[in-house]
């Protein structure tokens, strides 16, 4: 029987109890299928941060690379600067395993209510260049504490790094309906590395003649997922600017609760990544109430890569027949907890 390793991270807060649900869905599922699942746990965190001084121990990056995917919570606590777990546990994960390609779908699941009058049009994927731009990391800081201080924070495009997520993005418009892939920037005022990302769109584009393509800058692309769902299909975007926008695009289709995310290493050198884009939501930590449809959703995204699209299908029915049935959490405007979620998804299965 075919297995696959997959080690598990549910880090921080809520990532604890979704990771969880998740393993447990998924392991229901490959019952039913013909595919064995070996989990291996991590306990890379927050609290492992406070008592060791290190999210991922010696070595660990070394050991994560062996596994076919990596199954990923949340990082993020009260008590660790945000920058700091950011960059101890999440970014040497993305950047070390060149997870360049984060793929963010959003619609609005069936018995799903969404803000917009006409919701049911969202039907997108987001492509998030997840290597370098806003997030490269580089900057710095000068005298610091007096009047004089200095904060850079260098936006960082290189053309390797923007063809490749526009050639991802392209591969991945082509096999929509619509063909569709509208081009998000702000070149207008960015005018270096923002306009080498357009130039190179429409370089990458000649070889793609079979998708359409549209060019919007980032504010108002906002309006238009707003007054116009129907307008968009698959969008690519900078590191920064998507991220801004899937959050958008999550709250649009019904709830953060459901938005999933995939890392991917294109290539597969390098194990990709698969994550609820919610967080470790800390003010509902330990109540039991966290959504793991965005995990489920997750896990099927896994299951698309790792080759396995008829479970990933089955799976994704088994979550729109109980988000049909409205076994709904709190977010969801539900009164249904976390297990009772967890049940329905594994009955419809
Ligand atoms: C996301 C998240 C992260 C990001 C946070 C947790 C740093 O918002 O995956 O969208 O900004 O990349
Ligand atoms: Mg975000």
């Amino acid at each position: 029987m075919k297995t696959y390793r997959i080690a598990s991270i549910p880090g921080d807060g809520i990532g604890k109890e979704v990771i969880a649900a998740g393993v447990e869905v998924l392991q229901t599922l490959a019952k039913l299928e013909s595919f064995q699942l070996d989990f291996e746990h991590f306990d890379w965190s927050s609290a492992r941060y406070l008592k060791t001084g290190a999210y991922i121990p010696e070595g660990g990056l070394e050991k994560l690379k062996t596994f076919d995917a990596i199954f990923f919570g949340a990082v993020g606590s009260p008590d660790v600067p945000d920058h700091i777990s950011l960059w101890g546990l999440r970014l040497p994960i993305c950047q070390g395993f060149d997870q360049y390609a984060n793929v963010r779908p959003s619609r609005v699941l069936p018995g799903v209510t969404s803000p917009l009058k006409n919701g049911e049009a969202i039907d997108w994927v987001i492509i998030r260049e997840n290597s370098e731009g806003e997030y490269s990391g580089s900057g710095g800081r000068v005298h610091r504490g007096l009047p004089e201080e200095i904060a850079t924070e260098t936006s960082v495009f290189t053309r390797v790094g923007v063809e490749r997520i526009h050639r991802f993005a392209f591969e991945l418009a082509r096999t929509r309906k619509r063909k569709l892939l509208t081009l998000v920037t702000k070149s207008n005022a960015q005018r270096h590395g923002m306009v080498l990302w357009d130039e190179i769109f429409y370089e990458v584009a000649k070889m793609y003649p079979d998708v359409k393509t549209d060019r919007m800058l980032v504010d108002a692309v906002t309006t238009r997922m707003v007054l116009k769902p129907e307008s968009l299909d698959t969008i690519v975007a900078s590191n920064l600017h998507a991220d801004i926008l899937s959050d958008l695009a999550a709250a649009l289709s019904g709830s953060l609760g459901i938005a999933p995310t995939a890392n991917l290493n294109p290539e597969r050198k390098f194990p990709s990544m698969f994550e609820p884009i919610h967080g470790s939501a800390f003010d509902i930590t330990g109540k039991g109430v966290a959504n793991p449809i965005a995990t489920f959703w997750t896990a099927a995204m896994m299951l698309e890569h790792l080759r396995e699209p008829k479970a990933a299908a089955r799976l994704m029915k088994a979550i729109e027949r109980t988000t049909e049935e409205q076994v709904f959490t709190p977010d969801l405007g539900g009164v249904h907890d976390t297990r009772a979620v967890t049940n329905a998804v594994k009955r419809a299965l």
